[in-house]
């Protein structure tokens, strides 16, 4: 009986693990934060643009975030008085399914300089139980470059 059951059990495992891999290419560590894109790529002061966060892997990884943040910066080319403008403050739905967040934004008048190389950060705000057993929230970002023209 106990010889018979190493056979058995053997090919579930195989299964399992390849399983496990097949998972851990599709959310690799890079994308725990979650992803995000957004269009159009070349943004003017005053016009719109829509961002699409994508908070798959970060939800199957366990970083849901609680919010989103988005902020423009250059961090590049920064002359000093270049300070991460607010775009956007999300409250993230833990239930949504799809676990996305689509919405618009507009790219303010702001404090563009030329020759600066702008980029989209997107803050995920995520909840951990620090030893004590209290809540604390933790921050991580991604980023993407962002073209900002007309000013
Ligand atoms: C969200 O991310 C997951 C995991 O990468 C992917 O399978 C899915 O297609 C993405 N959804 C959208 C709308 O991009
Ligand atoms: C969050 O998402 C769930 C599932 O789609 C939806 O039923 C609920 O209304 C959403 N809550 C908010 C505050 O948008
Ligand atoms: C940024 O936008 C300008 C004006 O539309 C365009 O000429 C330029 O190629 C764009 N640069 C990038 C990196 O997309």
């Amino acid at each position: 009986m106990h010889v018979n059951f190493v056979p058995f059990l053997a090919p579930l495992v195989v299964l399992a693990s390849l399983a496990n891999a097949q998972l851990q290419l599709f959310c690799p560590d890079a994308v725990r934060l979650g992803t995000f894109t957004f269009s159009p790529k070349t943004v003017n002061p005053g016009a719109t643009f829509t961002i699409v966060a994508n908070m798959t892997c970060a939800n199957y990884l366990g970083y849901t975030p609680k919010y989103l943040d988005y902020y423009i910066e250059d961090t590049t080319n920064n002359n000093g008085h270049e300070y991460p403008t607010l775009i956007a403050r999300r409250t993230y739905n833990q239930s949504a399914d799809p676990p996305l967040d689509i919405f618009t934004a507009v790219l303010p008048s702001g404090f563009w300089f030329v020759g600066a190389e702008y980029q989209l950060y997107m803050y995920n705000s995520y909840e951990r139980t620090a030893p004590a057993g209290d809540t604390v929230t933790l921050v991580g970002a991604v980023a993407q470059s962002i073209n900002i023209t007309g000013y």
